[in-house]
């Protein structure tokens, strides 16, 4: 039985490899004869990126007053960022890899839509750059979380395989035999977890003509699942690991451009998986510890004044304490207090002069104002995150500050304890185009609007 699949499986793969061949020397003798563009571009893989109050999104709540909004940014970071600390120190084995706060709807931040399986499902899954497999919860459900999207049945598709033992995204420390296939189990530091078995399908994706099919995909089709409570149904994994899924495309790229996250219309947002990233910008080296991706930052200045900051601080030490990661599931930036305590005393040194700082209930470290972002902070400089190579992440007010409520607004970067990683934000990320490049490994920043990447 395990044979035959495989055998079947690299039949595939030849004839994969067939049509490829025949594909390239046909469009080799387009561009010879002159009929064709000389350049073939490879296919742009490209997904639509819901932020999660969007109105693309399933979870957008038009009557949500600006200070819920702001709550749940304020708790889901938190969930998130006590997730990436522990994970950073604790010894998990690569199958407790996945993410935390999840659970109570907390912890969706970007979603990307697809369709898997002929005929094709329609999922949204939780884009997550700090975990590696993507999942989906599967029927028949042992238990399982609601969603917003029809529930998979892979006995109801055509293209479902299940994946043999021998393929060597089969986990080792799993069962396997021919009546379960390979099983998969991933546990949440949060007590959200996922279990069911991995296998093979097609996934139907958006590409800038229309769509692409990624046939013999390696997912895990969870039937016991908790911690999601609502609109998703898994997560897409975009860590360094081979099951991420530009990986198994044979890639070593993706990139993703964030616009305004305040914009409930603004439609932009993307993520594009494979050789069709957009690699551009300013470089700078990037590292992979586990599954989390760290930056080399180098100082921060505000407007022209380079902070006094000790550089030492941001470096992560050899028993793996501190550093900086860049992250996809936190919306607000954590800084070592080294470079929190200065960053801030300069913020309060030119808003200061205009605004009132006001004392949050229960956050001493806050800096909060009297005022509104977009009209009070006009002519306040950019905040510039200088990293390794002479790239620079900058800052203008929106992705700086968060409003809290009508007439108070906060500084949306948070101090870490002593020693905790620092984290680069999705809110310090907005009107950028970043992408990570695992063959060279750079990640490029380059400052741009989404909507001219659109084609
Ligand atoms: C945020 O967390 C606090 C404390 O746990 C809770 O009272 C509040 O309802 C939460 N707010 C949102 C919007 O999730
Ligand atoms: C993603 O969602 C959009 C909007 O609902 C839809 O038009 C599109 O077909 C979906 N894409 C896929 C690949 O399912
Ligand atoms: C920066 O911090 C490190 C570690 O604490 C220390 O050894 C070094 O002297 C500091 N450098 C400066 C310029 O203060």
């Amino acid at each position: 039985m395990e044979n035959v699949s495989a055998l079947i499986h690299s039949e595939l793969s030849l004839l994969l490899l067939i049509m490829i061949f025949l594909c390239s020397s046909c469009r080799a003798t387009a561009a010879a004869t002159g009929t064709a563009a000389t350049i073939v571009k490879p296919p742009r893989v490209s997904m639509k990126l819901i932020h999660r109050d969007s109105i693309l999104s399933p979870y957008n709540n038009p009557s949500a007053s600006i200070s819920e909004r702001f709550w749940r940014a304020v708790n889901s970071s938190m969930a998130r960022y006590a997730y990436l600390k522990a994970r950073t120190k604790s010894t998990f084995s690569s199958s407790d890899d996945v993410r935390g706060g999840l659970s109570e709807d907390r912890n969706v931040m970007l979603l990307v839509n697809f369709s898997i399986g002929q005929p094709p499902v329609q999922q949204l899954a939780v884009m997550d750059t700090a975990s590696d497999l993507l999942w989906i919860q599967c029927s028949p459900c042992i238990k399982c979380f609601k969603q917003y999207s029809p529930l998979f049945d892979p006995f109801k598709s055509s293209t479902y395989r299940s994946l043999p033992c021998n393929s060597p995204y089969c986990p080792v420390d799993q069962k396997c035999d021919s009546v379960r296939n390979c099983e998969y189990h991933r546990a949440y530091v949060d007590t959200t977890s996922t279990r069911g078995t991995l296998g093979m399908e097609e996934l139907r994706l958006s590409t800038s003509d229309g769509g692409i099919t990624v046939s013999d995909v390696v997912f895990g089709c969870g039937t016991e699942n908790q911690g999601i409570t609502g609109i998703a149904s898994g997560i897409l994994g975009l860590s360094a690991k081979k099951e991420s899924l530009f990986s198994q495309m044979g890639s070593s790229k993706f990139s993703y451009c964030i616009g305004s996250l305040d914009d409930p219309n603004y439609e932009y947002n993307h993520l594009i998986i494979g050789d069709g990233a957009k690699v551009e910008g300013y470089s700078t080296p990037l590292q992979v510890f586990g599954n989390s991706y760290c930056l080399t930052l180098e100082g921060i200045s505000v407007g022209d004044k380079q902070l006094d900051i000790n550089q030492s601080i941001f470096k992560r030490s050899a028993s793996g304490v501190g550093g900086v990661i860049i992250d996809s599931g936190t919306a607000a930036t954590y800084l070592d207090r080294g470079a929190y305590d200065p960053l801030r005393e300069e913020v309060r040194s030119v808003v200061g002069t205009i605004l009132q700082d006001v004392f949050v209930e229960g956050q001493p470290d806050w800096l909060c104002y009297d005022g509104e972002v977009s009209q009070d902070l006009i002519g306040f400089p950019v905040v510039t995150f200088h990293f390794a190579g002479g790239a620079d992440l900058v800052l203008d007010v929106d992705a700086m500050f968060h409003q809290l409520r009508e007439g108070l607004f906060c500084m949306f970067v948070w101090p870490t304890a002593f020693r905790d990683p620092s984290i680069i934000g999705v809110r310090a990320q907005q009107h950028y185009n970043i992408a990570y490049d695992l063959n060279e490994m750079n990640l490029y920043f380059q400052r741009i609007d989404c909507e001219l990447l659109e084609d």
